[in-house]
């Protein structure tokens, strides 16, 4: 069993993570978290309860995060997700609502009821996390494990020329997580899945109709270059059908950004790290966050080398076989979608 704290931006490859997740038997989902970022928490928080409602898990709770970063005002990134943060998905709309407690209460809550056991990932900005770590400290030795979605290293910036969406949004909020786990044990180090590893991890067309194969979707052909923008998916099985509305805005932006009909599986990818750290070969390094630059502010920054005369704060992810983690995202998915 991995018990986890999720806290998400939802968002379309959130939206995947989340799925592959609760089509993970070995993943116990907590809590969500819903943090603002691609979309407003408020809207994530929505995103997250009807994909729950959607996939019969209901019985999830899920938590609203702060409405904004630590020092910035929010920047979210509609162009990219969709005006909903789901592409093309029309979710039927949950009547439940989110939890009474906030996110920063739930990690701590929860953290602190399963001590060393619990697995927190966070494929958002980290300003819920910082926040939590503002009012728990010992939420390095709580949790078991951190995995987080987020930087570039030997690689450029999605965000700016140098920085990543999620760091760039809250880039106080990663500093502040990174230095709290500077005296983590190496057992307990954070995984950090940067731009470097996951822009590896390439979703076609191809893998979409895998995957509706796999759950018996009529027709398995979903998603096609030759569709005009925005064509809605046929496919009979509904989470195929919303996934692949979702994904097919994510295919057209990644196009008409230059880098082809392709989808980076960033989140999906770190979600499956959560769940198995052996999926990627990983470099122990000590991160921080530029917070000054008037051209960097965002930027993660590797001392590979202990130049700093720091010990390593995280592992982070540096190769992948893009094939293996396709193969269980099919697996699995496909199968869960079918029942
Ligand atoms: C990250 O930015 C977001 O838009 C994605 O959901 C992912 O978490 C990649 O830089
Ligand atoms: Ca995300």
């Amino acid at each position: 069993w991995v018990p986890l704290i999720l806290d998400l931006d939802t968002g379309i490859d959130d939206s995947l993570a989340l799925l592959y997740l609760l089509a993970s038997p070995e993943a116990e989902i907590l809590t969500v978290a819903s943090t603002a970022g691609n979309v407003p928490a408020a809207q994530v928080a929505a995103n997250n309860l009807a994909w729950l409602d959607l996939c019969g898990r209901p019985d999830v709770e899920v938590t609203l995060g702060s409405p904004v970063p630590l020092t910035d005002p929010l920047r979210t990134t509609e162009d990219t997700h969709g005006p909903q943060g789901i592409g093309y998905a029309e979710l039927p709309a949950s009547g439940r609502r989110v939890s009474t407690r906030s996110a920063t209460q739930a990690w701590v809550e929860v953290a602190r009821s399963r001590p060393g056991e619990v697995t927190g990932l966070v494929t958002g900005p980290l300003t819920n996390l910082a926040l939590a770590l503002r009012l728990e400290p010992a939420l390095p030795q709580l949790l078991r494990r951190l995995v987080v979605m987020g930087g570039a290293f030997n690689h450029p910036g999605n965000t700016t020329p140098e920085s990543e969406w999620n760091i760039s949004v809250d880039p106080e909020a990663a500093q502040e997580v990174f230095a709290a786990f500077s005296a983590a044990p190496a057992d307990r180090r954070p995984i950090v899945c940067p731009l470097d590893i996951t822009e590896t991890i390439e979703m076609r067309p191809e893998h979409l109709r895998r995957l509706a194969a796999a759950a018996g979707s009529v027709p398995a052909e979903i998603v096609t270059e030759l569709d005009p923008p925005g064509t809605r998916s046929a496919a009979s099985v509904p989470i195929i059908r919303h996934l692949s509305d979702a994904v097919r805005f994510y295919l057209e932006f990644h196009r008409d950004h230059g880098q082809g009909f392709l989808a980076h599986m960033h989140d999906p990818f770190a979600a499956a790290l959560a769940l198995d750290p052996a999926l990627a070969e990983y470099r122990p390094a000590t991160v921080d966050v530029e917070l000054a630059g008037t051209l960097t502010r965002g930027c993660t920054v590797a001392d590979w080398h202990g130049m700093w005369g720091r010990s390593p704060n995280v592992d982070v992810a540096v190769r992948t076989d893009p094939d293996a983690f396709f193969a269980r995202l099919v697996d699995r998915v496909g199968a869960f979608a079918r029942d």
